[in-house]
């Protein structure tokens, strides 16, 4: 299990418990960096995510598993306020993304999003991929804005690969650009689906050791993976999803070697005979 850093809750303090009474007031309890409240989305009258509530505290990793349809891409998506809510709220940093009935704020830069698909600009460099948001969307300076990718680009371990258009990088290279890309907008929180499932595993390898190193350094991480070495020693947390709800969650270690749902223990059975 990945070492929390000095002075963060532990995953026993994920579940919402203040005493305020709007979702806003809980948000702001110390520590909460992201809350689901009763998040319920329908698509065409069929509902996929049924009243879900998640609360993730800061410098946490929080690994969501599941089987395919579960509902983890939805769920990840409307807590990044890129999908309408048809009940529930979603609260970031204390301030309201999401609610039921209202169109959904994006928290911009401030919620770094990676998906299984890396969705470079074949047209660009990797540095010009990364420099591309602090420049149009912040307005900063280009010298600046690709001193800061270099930087970025290093520390994801493709320092030699600045200057590479994507079709030119490993799958495995063009996710850790992404990944820079998507740290170069200083995001509070990082939300990851699948980032390895289209990789070879040596790729795989290189993507989840940044990913280590960035749940390491404090970074706040919630990450959809069928990726079970990961989750038991890069995760803090487990949360296990099935039809359209949270079926199980709790510290990796007790999630994964004990579970206590009968759905999550045939999941993991099937997964590990894999
Ligand atoms: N845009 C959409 N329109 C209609 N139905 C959708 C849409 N997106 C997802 N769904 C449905 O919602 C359900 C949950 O899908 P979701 O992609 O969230 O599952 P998942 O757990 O991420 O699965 P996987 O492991 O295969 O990625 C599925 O039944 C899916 O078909
Ligand atoms: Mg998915």
């Amino acid at each position: 299990m990945k070492r929390a850093p000095s002075g963060t809750p532990t995953s026993t303090d994920t579940t919402a418990t203040a005493s305020g009474g709007s979702s806003t007031a809980k948000a702001s309890r110390p520590g909460t960096v992201l809350l689901g409240q009763g998040m319920t989305r329908t698509y065409h009258a069929r509902t996929v995510l049924h009243g879900v509530d998640l609360a993730v505290t800061h410098g946490q990793t929080v690994a969501v598993l599941g089987p395919s349809g579960a509902g983890k891409s939805t769920m990840l998506r409307c807590l990044a306020g890129l999908e309408p809510l048809q009940e529930g709220t979603v609260a970031f940093q204390g301030e309201l993304l999401s609610k039921a009935g209202t169109a959904p704020r994006s928290a911009g830069g401030r919620i770094g999003m990676v998906f299984q698909q890396f969705n470079l600009f074949p047209h660009l460099t990797a540095a010009q991929n990364v420099s591309l948001a602090p420049r149009k969307a912040r307005g900063m300076p280009t010298a600046q804005a690709h001193a800061r990718a270099r930087d970025l680009l290093t520390r994801v371990g493709l320092a030699e690969h600045f200057d590479h258009y994507p079709y030119e990088l490993s799958g495995g290279q063009q996710q850790r650009v992404a990944i820079a890309r998507a740290l170069a907008m200083d995001p509070e929180l990082m939300l990851f689906d699948e980032p390895t499932s289209a990789l070879d595993p040596e790729f795989t390898r290189e993507v989840l050791a940044v990913m280590r190193d960035l749940a390491d350094s404090g970074m706040t991480i919630v990450v959809v993976t069928h990726e079970m070495d990961f989750a038991r020693r890069g995760a803090d947390r487990v949360v296990f999803m099935a039809d359209g709800r949270i079926v199980e969650d709790g510290p990796a270690e007790d999630v994964l070697t004990a579970p206590r749902q009968e759905r999550t223990r045939r999941f993991l059975d099937q997964i590990l005979s894999e």
